[in-house]
Protein backbone atom coordinates (compact mmCIF):
# COMPACT_ATOMS: atom_id res chain seq x y z
CA UNK A 1 0.00 0.00 0.00
CA UNK A 2 1.24 3.44 -0.61
CA UNK A 3 3.15 5.36 2.22
CA UNK A 4 3.06 8.92 3.11
CA UNK A 5 5.76 11.34 3.15
CA UNK A 6 5.98 14.57 5.26
CA UNK A 7 8.49 16.97 4.99
CA UNK A 8 8.84 19.39 7.79
CA UNK A 9 10.89 22.80 7.70
CA UNK A 10 13.68 21.18 5.84
CA UNK A 11 17.33 23.23 5.47
CA UNK A 12 19.43 21.63 2.91
CA UNK A 13 22.65 22.90 1.24
CA UNK A 14 25.72 22.09 -0.25
CA UNK A 15 29.15 23.66 1.17
CA UNK A 16 28.56 26.98 2.80
CA UNK A 17 25.15 27.67 1.07
CA UNK A 18 21.28 26.51 1.54
CA UNK A 19 19.37 26.12 -1.46
CA UNK A 20 16.33 24.73 0.55
CA UNK A 21 15.41 26.98 3.18
CA UNK A 22 12.19 26.19 5.50
CA UNK A 23 10.46 23.70 3.10
CA UNK A 24 7.13 21.77 4.27
CA UNK A 25 5.29 19.41 1.83
CA UNK A 26 3.16 16.23 2.78
CA UNK A 27 2.89 13.30 -0.02
CA UNK A 28 -0.81 11.54 0.76
CA UNK A 29 -0.69 8.29 0.59
CA UNK A 30 -2.54 6.95 -2.86
CA UNK A 31 -1.90 9.81 -4.23
CA UNK A 32 0.67 11.64 -6.60
CA UNK A 33 1.77 15.16 -5.55
CA UNK A 34 3.72 17.64 -8.00
CA UNK A 35 6.39 19.38 -7.02
CA UNK A 36 7.23 21.91 -9.55
CA UNK A 37 9.57 24.94 -10.10
CA UNK A 38 11.76 26.19 -12.66
CA UNK A 39 15.33 25.09 -13.71
CA UNK A 40 17.60 25.63 -10.37
CA UNK A 41 14.55 26.05 -8.02
CA UNK A 42 15.76 23.47 -6.03
CA UNK A 43 13.11 20.20 -6.83
CA UNK A 44 16.25 17.79 -7.30
CA UNK A 45 18.09 19.14 -3.71
CA UNK A 46 14.91 18.02 -1.95
CA UNK A 47 14.37 14.81 -3.29
CA UNK A 48 18.11 14.35 -2.60
CA UNK A 49 17.12 14.61 1.16
CA UNK A 50 14.25 12.34 0.71
CA UNK A 51 16.49 9.58 -0.82
CA UNK A 52 19.07 10.34 1.72
CA UNK A 53 21.96 11.50 -0.78
CA UNK A 54 22.31 15.01 0.49
CA UNK A 55 21.51 14.72 4.66
CA UNK A 56 19.28 18.04 6.10
CA UNK A 57 20.85 20.47 7.86
CA UNK A 58 17.77 21.00 9.66
CA UNK A 59 14.27 19.59 9.53
CA UNK A 60 12.04 16.20 9.93
CA UNK A 61 11.52 13.72 7.13
CA UNK A 62 8.96 11.46 7.54
CA UNK A 63 7.38 8.49 5.79
CA UNK A 64 4.13 7.16 6.77
CA UNK A 65 5.43 8.64 10.50
CA UNK A 66 8.42 7.39 11.12
CA UNK A 67 11.77 9.66 11.08
CA UNK A 68 14.06 8.86 7.78
CA UNK A 69 16.21 11.80 7.83
CA UNK A 70 19.83 11.08 7.78
CA UNK A 71 19.51 7.72 6.96
CA UNK A 72 21.77 6.13 4.17
CA UNK A 73 19.91 5.51 0.90
CA UNK A 74 19.87 2.21 1.18
CA UNK A 75 18.19 1.62 4.34
CA UNK A 76 15.44 4.50 2.92
CA UNK A 77 15.34 2.12 0.07
CA UNK A 78 14.31 -0.65 2.13
CA UNK A 79 11.55 1.45 3.69
CA UNK A 80 9.68 1.38 0.85
CA UNK A 81 11.03 4.53 -1.22
CA UNK A 82 11.87 3.64 -4.86
CA UNK A 83 13.87 6.43 -7.05
CA UNK A 84 13.78 7.15 -10.57
CA UNK A 85 16.37 9.73 -10.86
CA UNK A 86 16.65 13.10 -13.26
CA UNK A 87 18.06 11.88 -16.81
CA UNK A 88 17.03 8.39 -16.19
CA UNK A 89 20.64 6.57 -15.58
CA UNK A 90 19.70 2.99 -17.30
CA UNK A 91 22.58 0.62 -18.14
CA UNK A 92 23.56 1.05 -21.64
CA UNK A 93 25.67 -2.15 -21.76
CA UNK A 94 22.86 -4.48 -20.18
CA UNK A 95 19.66 -5.64 -21.47
CA UNK A 96 16.34 -4.37 -20.44
CA UNK A 97 15.78 -7.49 -18.64
CA UNK A 98 18.83 -6.77 -16.62
CA UNK A 99 18.77 -3.23 -16.10
CA UNK A 100 15.25 -4.45 -14.66
CA UNK A 101 16.75 -6.70 -12.72
CA UNK A 102 19.00 -4.33 -10.68
CA UNK A 103 15.46 -2.62 -9.30
CA UNK A 104 14.81 -5.68 -7.58
CA UNK A 105 18.51 -6.12 -5.39
CA UNK A 106 16.79 -5.94 -1.95
CA UNK A 107 14.74 -8.86 -2.85
CA UNK A 108 16.40 -12.22 -2.59
CA UNK A 109 12.96 -14.78 -3.34
CA UNK A 110 12.80 -15.49 -6.89
CA UNK A 111 9.36 -16.43 -7.20
CA UNK A 112 8.65 -12.72 -5.95
CA UNK A 113 11.14 -11.04 -8.40
CA UNK A 114 9.33 -13.20 -11.25
CA UNK A 115 6.13 -11.88 -10.37
CA UNK A 116 7.93 -8.14 -10.34
CA UNK A 117 8.60 -8.73 -13.79
CA UNK A 118 5.41 -10.12 -15.24
CA UNK A 119 3.65 -6.98 -13.54
CA UNK A 120 6.22 -4.34 -15.05
CA UNK A 121 5.92 -6.24 -18.35
CA UNK A 122 2.06 -6.09 -18.16
CA UNK A 123 2.55 -2.46 -17.64
CA UNK A 124 5.27 -1.99 -20.64
CA UNK A 125 4.78 -4.53 -23.46
CA UNK A 126 7.38 -2.69 -25.17
CA UNK A 127 9.99 -3.77 -22.51
CA UNK A 128 8.94 -6.91 -23.13
CA UNK A 129 9.28 -7.14 -27.11
CA UNK A 130 12.76 -5.82 -26.43
CA UNK A 131 13.81 -7.73 -23.06
CA UNK A 132 17.23 -9.26 -25.04
CA UNK A 133 18.18 -5.55 -26.45
CA UNK A 134 20.95 -3.17 -24.66
CA UNK A 135 19.69 -0.80 -23.04
CA UNK A 136 21.80 1.66 -24.93
CA UNK A 137 19.90 1.31 -28.11
CA UNK A 138 16.42 1.96 -26.83
CA UNK A 139 15.00 5.21 -27.79
CA UNK A 140 14.70 8.23 -25.59
CA UNK A 141 11.02 7.08 -24.78
CA UNK A 142 11.55 3.88 -23.88
CA UNK A 143 14.92 4.23 -21.64
CA UNK A 144 12.61 6.61 -20.10
CA UNK A 145 9.86 3.56 -19.80
CA UNK A 146 13.02 1.39 -18.63
CA UNK A 147 14.21 3.70 -15.75
CA UNK A 148 10.38 4.07 -14.60
CA UNK A 149 10.08 0.01 -14.32
CA UNK A 150 13.28 -0.68 -13.30
CA UNK A 151 12.06 1.57 -10.39
CA UNK A 152 9.01 -0.68 -9.75
CA UNK A 153 11.09 -3.53 -9.52
CA UNK A 154 11.77 -2.41 -6.36
CA UNK A 155 7.97 -2.42 -5.23
CA UNK A 156 8.02 0.45 -3.68
CA UNK A 157 5.12 1.97 -1.71
CA UNK A 158 6.43 5.91 -2.64
CA UNK A 159 7.81 6.35 -5.93
CA UNK A 160 10.00 9.70 -6.57
CA UNK A 161 10.32 10.33 -10.06
CA UNK A 162 12.50 12.84 -11.26
CA UNK A 163 11.89 15.01 -13.94
CA UNK A 164 10.67 12.44 -16.13
CA UNK A 165 9.31 14.06 -19.29
CA UNK A 166 12.86 15.69 -19.69
CA UNK A 167 13.61 15.67 -23.49
CA UNK A 168 11.39 13.61 -24.47
CA UNK A 169 9.13 14.41 -27.91
CA UNK A 170 5.72 14.97 -27.09
CA UNK A 171 3.68 11.51 -27.45
CA UNK A 172 6.34 9.82 -24.87
CA UNK A 173 5.58 12.87 -22.63
CA UNK A 174 1.79 11.83 -22.98
CA UNK A 175 2.28 8.15 -23.00
CA UNK A 176 4.77 8.71 -19.83
CA UNK A 177 2.20 10.76 -17.49
CA UNK A 178 -0.60 8.35 -18.71
CA UNK A 179 2.08 5.50 -16.99
CA UNK A 180 2.54 7.77 -13.84
CA UNK A 181 -1.61 7.39 -12.99
CA UNK A 182 -1.69 4.03 -13.62
CA UNK A 183 0.94 3.24 -10.76
CA UNK A 184 -0.65 5.48 -8.79
CA UNK A 185 -3.80 3.45 -9.16
CA UNK A 186 -2.23 0.22 -8.02
CA UNK A 187 -1.95 1.68 -4.79
CA UNK A 188 1.53 3.30 -4.98
CA UNK A 189 2.38 6.75 -4.02
CA UNK A 190 4.19 9.06 -6.59
CA UNK A 191 5.90 12.70 -5.76
CA UNK A 192 6.13 13.57 -9.20
CA UNK A 193 8.74 16.26 -9.74
CA UNK A 194 8.43 18.33 -13.34
CA UNK A 195 8.40 21.39 -14.79
CA UNK A 196 6.09 20.80 -17.37
CA UNK A 197 3.74 22.85 -15.65
CA UNK A 198 0.18 21.60 -17.64
CA UNK A 199 0.51 17.87 -18.28
CA UNK A 200 1.77 17.59 -14.37
CA UNK A 201 -1.17 19.28 -12.96
CA UNK A 202 -3.49 17.19 -15.26
CA UNK A 203 -2.48 14.02 -13.38
CA UNK A 204 -1.61 15.04 -9.99
CA UNK A 205 -3.75 15.54 -7.05
CA UNK A 206 -2.18 18.19 -5.38
CA UNK A 207 1.25 19.76 -5.00
CA UNK A 208 3.52 22.56 -4.60
CA UNK A 209 5.54 25.08 -6.70
CA UNK A 210 9.31 25.69 -5.45
CA UNK A 211 10.95 28.90 -6.05
CA UNK A 212 14.67 30.10 -4.66
CA UNK A 213 14.01 27.03 -2.38
CA UNK A 214 11.37 27.83 -0.82
CA UNK A 215 7.43 26.34 -0.98
CA UNK A 216 5.45 29.60 -2.94
CA UNK A 217 2.39 27.95 -4.04
CA UNK A 218 0.34 24.66 -2.95
CA UNK A 219 -2.68 23.02 -2.81
CA UNK A 220 -4.70 20.71 -4.85
CA UNK A 221 -4.09 20.65 -9.02
CA UNK A 222 -6.95 23.08 -9.62
CA UNK A 223 -6.07 25.13 -7.14
CA UNK A 224 -2.67 25.33 -8.59
CA UNK A 225 -4.04 25.63 -11.78
CA UNK A 226 -5.64 29.10 -10.75
CA UNK A 227 -2.59 30.36 -8.43
CA UNK A 228 -1.22 33.95 -9.52
CA UNK A 229 2.14 32.53 -9.08
CA UNK A 230 1.93 30.04 -11.67
CA UNK A 231 -0.90 31.93 -13.76
CA UNK A 232 1.95 34.36 -13.91
CA UNK A 233 5.18 31.91 -14.90
CA UNK A 234 3.18 29.23 -16.94
CA UNK A 235 -0.64 30.22 -18.00
CA UNK A 236 0.68 33.57 -19.72
CA UNK A 237 -2.04 34.95 -17.47
CA UNK A 238 -5.04 34.23 -19.92
CA UNK A 239 -5.83 31.36 -18.47
CA UNK A 240 -4.75 28.58 -20.76
N1 LIG B 1 25.95 18.95 -5.92
C1 LIG B 1 25.77 20.28 -5.83
N2 LIG B 1 26.72 21.08 -5.29
C2 LIG B 1 26.54 22.42 -5.21
N3 LIG B 1 25.43 23.05 -5.61
C3 LIG B 1 24.45 22.31 -6.15
C4 LIG B 1 24.56 20.88 -6.29
N4 LIG B 1 23.42 20.41 -6.87
C5 LIG B 1 22.66 21.50 -7.07
N5 LIG B 1 23.25 22.62 -6.65
C6 LIG B 1 22.68 23.99 -6.70
O1 LIG B 1 21.45 23.98 -6.01
C7 LIG B 1 20.48 24.78 -6.68
C8 LIG B 1 19.23 23.95 -6.92
O2 LIG B 1 19.55 22.90 -7.82
P1 LIG B 1 18.56 21.69 -8.07
O3 LIG B 1 18.10 21.17 -6.76
O4 LIG B 1 19.26 20.75 -8.97
O5 LIG B 1 17.35 22.42 -8.80
P2 LIG B 1 16.24 21.84 -9.80
O6 LIG B 1 16.21 20.35 -9.68
O7 LIG B 1 14.97 22.47 -9.35
O8 LIG B 1 16.64 22.29 -11.16
C9 LIG B 1 21.15 25.29 -7.93
O9 LIG B 1 21.59 26.61 -7.70
C10 LIG B 1 22.33 24.37 -8.13
O10 LIG B 1 23.38 25.02 -8.76
MG1 LIG C 1 16.39 18.85 -11.06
Amino acid sequence: MGLSLEVKKLRVGYDRADVLTDVSIVARAGEITCLLGANGAGKSTLVRAVLGLTPPREGEILLDGRSIAGLPTHRIAARGVGAIPEGRRVFPKLTVKENLRTGAYLERDGTVIARRFDEVYAIFPRLLERSSQLAGTLSGGEQAMLSIGRGLMGSPGLLVIDEPSLGLSPRFVKENFQVIRRIQSTGISVLLVEQNVHQTLDVAHRGYLLSGGRVVAEGTADELKQHPALVAAYFGGDGH
